[in-house]
């Protein structure tokens, strides 16, 4: 009899890993359920698990409600007659719209075009023109199944040989390495200043491009995330400009992940621009892949799955190729792009639905930056913790000091020491947190990245700083 071993498999995705679906949100997992079968006679000692981990932000505990005009729209186009057995229920906007989909996309149990439905990209080639000030070409827009798709899609491409190299944040999104991982890629680290509030910094980018160069990669792209995930930064235009400068004078394709370019705190001093807007205004031929997704903001439909990426500077046949490789999988899910249109085109004044939308816009917005406020304050105060109060994004990314006493506890358990402490906070809180090494940090150091997406900040707040203090004091105090 034959049996399939691991060892059968491409070696590649071995070396995969994605933190904040790893051993801790497992652990978590299995607290949840047993929360939910054991009843009052769990012997855990807390009563639910809040998960910090992921931003997720209709998840369960979580709750962001959703915008009411996304689901409505989408209610219609699941089932059409909807809106005469309810037509009290639906504004006109919604039937209007939900009418103008149906008539360009049929029915939502049909595969649309390969790239994304023409009606939806060329409305988000409006958006982006409306936002940038510059012409966006439908045809160099690809609808996909969130962000991730698109990412995933662009590295595979371009990871051409075992030596061909992608230039990395750290801390980063763990997609990045995973996907490079999975492709036998090399990621190309480069650090982020966390004592200039998470900084990028050209010449950092330069010095690791040259390290990568003389080890015999080649590097072939830079991924920059903006606003960050972990840190929330958000990049100012000087220095985007020079990182474009910088793409151009080696030859790297540029990946801009913007997905979370509406998550801006009231502290930003300044507004979201995007590489697109800046690569226009720079006049710059940069080869530019930009991706947008409809999980973040404020919709946070992370589950239906819905995203874009725009292609600038990038030739038309692999425009081509790219079309070639989508189509293998058909098309991105309708409902992930009825999301987008939905994003790309929200209600505008006068429109009915739009005073329910700027209300449950602003309300989480509101929520999201004073909860991140309350956090970065609070765990500033904590002994041997520091927190950049990050202006955008939906994470804290504090970096947090341990007892020497500690770090050997964690060696003799074979962890690492960040993830110590945090199965530790899992353990006697259950708040479960995703420990820096998934994000990647500076030798000797470690973090940990929590959302900004718990409701009941205080209380989670309160355990969390209980907990700290018992940990340092455990081991000997700082
Ligand atoms: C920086 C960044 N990029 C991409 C994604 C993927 O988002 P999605 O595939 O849901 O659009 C995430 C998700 O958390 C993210 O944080």
């Amino acid at each position: 009899m034959h049996t399939l071993t691991v060892d059968a498999l491409n070696p590649a995705f071995l070396n995969v890993q994605y933190a904040v679906r790893g051993e801790l949100a497992i652990r978590a997992e299995e607290y949840r359920v047993q929360l939910k079968t054991a009843g009052d006679n769990h012997g855990l000692p807390f009563n639910r698990v809040i998960s910090s981990n992921i931003g997720n932000p209709q998840q369960t505990g979580l709750d962001q409600p959703p915008i009411t005009f996304v689901r409505q729209v989408a209610a219609l186009m699941e089932w059409p007659v909807l809106a005469e057995l309810a037509k009290d229920v639906f504004p006109a906007d919604v039937i209007a719209r939900a009418k103008e989909l149906q008539a360009e996309i049929g029915s939502v149990g049909a595969y649309s075009h390969s790239q994304g439905v023409p009606f939806i990209r060329n409305n988000v080639a409006n958006f982006i023109q409306e936002r940038d000030g510059y012409p966006s070409n439908p045809n160099h827009i690809f609808l996909t199944a969130g962000a991730s798709a698109g990412v995933t899609l662009l590295i595979s491409m371009l990871i051409s040989n075992p030596r061909s190299g992608i230039l990395i944040p750290i801390p980063q999104y763990p997609l990045y390495t995973a996907t490079l991982a999975a492709n036998s890629g090399v990621g190309i680290p480069y650090h982020l200043d966390e004592d200039a509030e998470w900084a990028t910094s050209a010449p950092d980018i330069e010095a690791a491009i040259e390290g990568a160069v003389r080890e015999g990669i080649t590097p072939k792209a830079l991924v920059v995330i903006n606003p960050g995930n972990p840190t929330g930064a958000l990049l100012d235009e000087a220095t985007m400009q020079n990182v474009v400068r910088l793409c151009e004078r080696y030859g790297l394709v540029l990946l801009a992940d913007e997905v979370y370019q509406t998550n801006l705190h009231s502290r930003s001093t300044h507004p979201f621009t995007s590489f697109k807007k800046v690569v226009r205004a720079l006049g710059s031929s940069l080869p530019l892949v930009s991706f947008h997704s409809i999980s973040k903001g404020v919709m946070g439909e992370c589950g239906r799955r819905g995203g874009y990426f725009e292609c600038t500077n990038i030739s038309d046949d692999i425009i081509a190729l790219i079309y070639k490789l989508v189509s293998v999988l058909l098309c991105p899910p309708l409902s992930g792009q009825i999301g987008v249109d939905c994003m790309v085109r929200p209600p505008r004044q006068g429109d009915a639905s739009y005073a329910l939308w700027k209300q449950e816009t602003d309300t989480t917005h509101a929520a999201l930056a004073q909860r991140t406020k309350t956090m970065s304050a609070r765990l500033n105060e904590l002994p041997g913790v520091s927190c950049v109060d990050s202006p955008g994004a939906l994470y804290l990314y504090p970096r947090i000091r341990l007892p020497d006493a500690a770090i050997e506890a964690a060696r003799k358990a074979g962890k690492e020491p960040d993830t110590f402490y945090a199965l530790g906070l899992l353990e006697d809180t259950g708040i479960c947190v995703i420990p820096g090494s998934g994000f990647g940090q500076k030798e000797g150091q470690y973090h940990y990245r929590l959302t900004c997406l718990c409701p009941g900040v205080d209380e989670y707040v309160g355990a969390l700083e209980r907990f700290h203090r018992k940990f340092v004091e455990r081991y000997g105090g700082l």
